[in-house]
């Protein structure tokens, strides 16, 4: 088992990808902390890993809010007494729309969800992981954090904007444990 005596923060972890690298994370005998917004599917993820035997507590609630954020780390410290990796993977897509028809209300909700989420997350993780030898950050961007022609503008910046806060990350910490990655997506 790969992950044996890991701690793991995974965000966007009731569905798709992120509930993909949970299962995978805790089949590796990582305990992991399992974020999402979604009570339900978040509850059935849990629940599921559980019954095959994994380490994982679910945290219901908005990772746009610094609070809760900040609180998924504050769990893995409290539930398991340490935090290695972080994967930063909730991200919401935007609706196509160029800069002249954005909307107000999606640029601040997709901005808030694919870009202010993992930099409250990332800050409280740093902070420890510093304190601790260091850590592993994974930010899953997509091709859009790459080109323009994927995606609206929202989308777009948040996930160029993604890549920028992991390159930043990467080299203000990678002398000192620290492995940080932009995981992109890319089209087949
Ligand atoms: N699926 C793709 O083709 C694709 C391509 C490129 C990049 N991505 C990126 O990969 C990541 C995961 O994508 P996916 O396709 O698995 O998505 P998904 O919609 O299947 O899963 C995302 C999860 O994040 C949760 N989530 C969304 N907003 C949240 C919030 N504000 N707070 C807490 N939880 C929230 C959702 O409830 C959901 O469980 C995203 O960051 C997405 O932008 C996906």
């Amino acid at each position: 088992m790969k992950l044996q005596g890991k701690v793991a923060v995974i965000t966007g972890a009731a569905s798709g990808m992120g509930l993909a690298m949970a299962t995978r994370f805790a089949a590796e005998g990582a305990s992991v902390v399992a974020g999402d917004w979604n009570a339900e599917r978040l509850g059935a993820a849990v629940k599921q890993i559980q019954a095959d035997g994994g380490t994982i507590v679910g945290a219901q609630g908005n990772i746009a809010d610094q609070a809760a954020a900040e609180g998924l780390i504050e769990q893995a410290l409290n539930t398991y007494g340490g935090l290695h990796i972080l994967v930063n993977n909730a991200g919401v897509m935007d609706y196509m729309q160029g800069v002249g028809e954005l909307a107000d209300d999606v640029w601040r909700r997709v901005l808030g969800i694919n870009l202010d989420g993992p930099m409250f997350t990332s800050r409280r993780a740093v902070q420890h992981m510093l304190a601790h030898g260091g850590g592993a950050i994974v930010n899953v961007a997509s091709t859009a954090g790459l080109h323009g022609g994927a995606a609206g503008a929202a989308y777009t910046t948040s996930k160029h904007a993604l890549v920028g806060l992991t390159r930043s990350t990467a080299w203000m910490y990678a002398k000192r444990g620290f492995a940080v990655t932009p995981f992109v997506l890319a089209p087949p």
